[in-house]
């Protein structure tokens, strides 16, 4: 049995990941910083899925966190984040700039980082980091978009470091998810049609079709694809 580790586990894609591992026999861990929105999560699935909740860019809370979780980790899913901006109104002063951009490195950027680091030691040969980046690394999207643009660049420096110890690191880059907490309800019907007709499928991705790769990156079949960002947009963006 495999062990696996998602953060941002309660909602969106991170739920459809840790649902798809536990489906496939794995122990999961689900981790977030709602623990009322873990305990849903793992309702009605068996003792192999175990809340952990923490606030993933809070080195405090990650290093308090360290003793609830596995020992050994055979797949490690660094799914939390969104764009923080979502939050708040466009500041205008520097300082609220300043606190808005750190709000999204450090939801997106330093949550993976921190929480790689302190797993690092735990991770197995022949297992994986999946990171959740976005598309908007490429289409651009202020602070959210240079957040997991940096997280992409961080996959090319943590898989040179991994790799001598068997263990793969990719970013996946989603399009627009439906079916998650991402847009806070904030989408509007327009935008939403904008998002999906700007798809060569004409449709929405949902977080099942992200865990079906993110279960990809972790199968033996995907030992030797790493350092890399796959992107999932169903062709919103081609690569040439
Ligand atoms: N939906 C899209 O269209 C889309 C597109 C491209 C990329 N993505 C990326 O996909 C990932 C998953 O998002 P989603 O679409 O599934 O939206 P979501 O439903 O909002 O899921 C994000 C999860 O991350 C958790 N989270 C956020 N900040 C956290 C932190 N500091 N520490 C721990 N947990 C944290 C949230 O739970 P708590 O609030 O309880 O912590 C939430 O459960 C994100 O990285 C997002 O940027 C989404």
């Amino acid at each position: 049995m495999r062990t696996i580790v998602v953060t941002g586990a309660a909602t969106g894609i991170g739920r459809a990941a840790a649902t798809a591992f536990h489906t496939r026999g794995d122990y999961v861990v689900l981790t977030g910083r709602r623990a009322d929105a873990l305990t849903k999560a793992v309702d009605g699935l068996d003792e192999r899925a175990v809340p952990v909740a923490f606030d993933a860019s809070d080195p405090d809370q990650v290093t308090a966190a360290l003793s609830q979780l596995p020992d050994r980790i055979d797949v490690l899913v660094n799914n939390a984040g969104g764009n923080t901006d979502f939050d708040h109104d466009d500041p205008t002063d520097l300082a609220g700039v300043a606190a808005a951009w750190r709000a999204n490195l450090e939801a997106n950027l330093l949550s993976a980082v921190l929480v790689t680091t302190a797993l690092r030691d735990r991770l197995q040969p022949g297992g994986t980091v999946v990171n959740i980046g976005s598309i908007a690394a490429d289409k651009g999207a202020g602070a959210y978009g240079a957040a997991k643009a940096g997280l992409a660049s961080w996959t090319v420096d943590l898989a040179a470091q991994l790799s001598p110890t068997d263990i793969t690191v990719n970013t996946l880059a989603p399009g627009y998810v439906a079916d998650t907490e991402f847009f806070r309800d904030k989408l509007s019907d327009d935008t939403r049609q904008t998002l999906v007709d700007s798809a060569l499928t004409r449709r929405a991705s949902h977080p099942e079709d992200i865990a079906a790769t993110v279960e990809f990156l972790a199968s033996p079949g995907a030992r030797q694809i790493t350092g890399q960002v796959l992107a999932v947009n169903g062709g919103e963006r081609t690569s040439r």
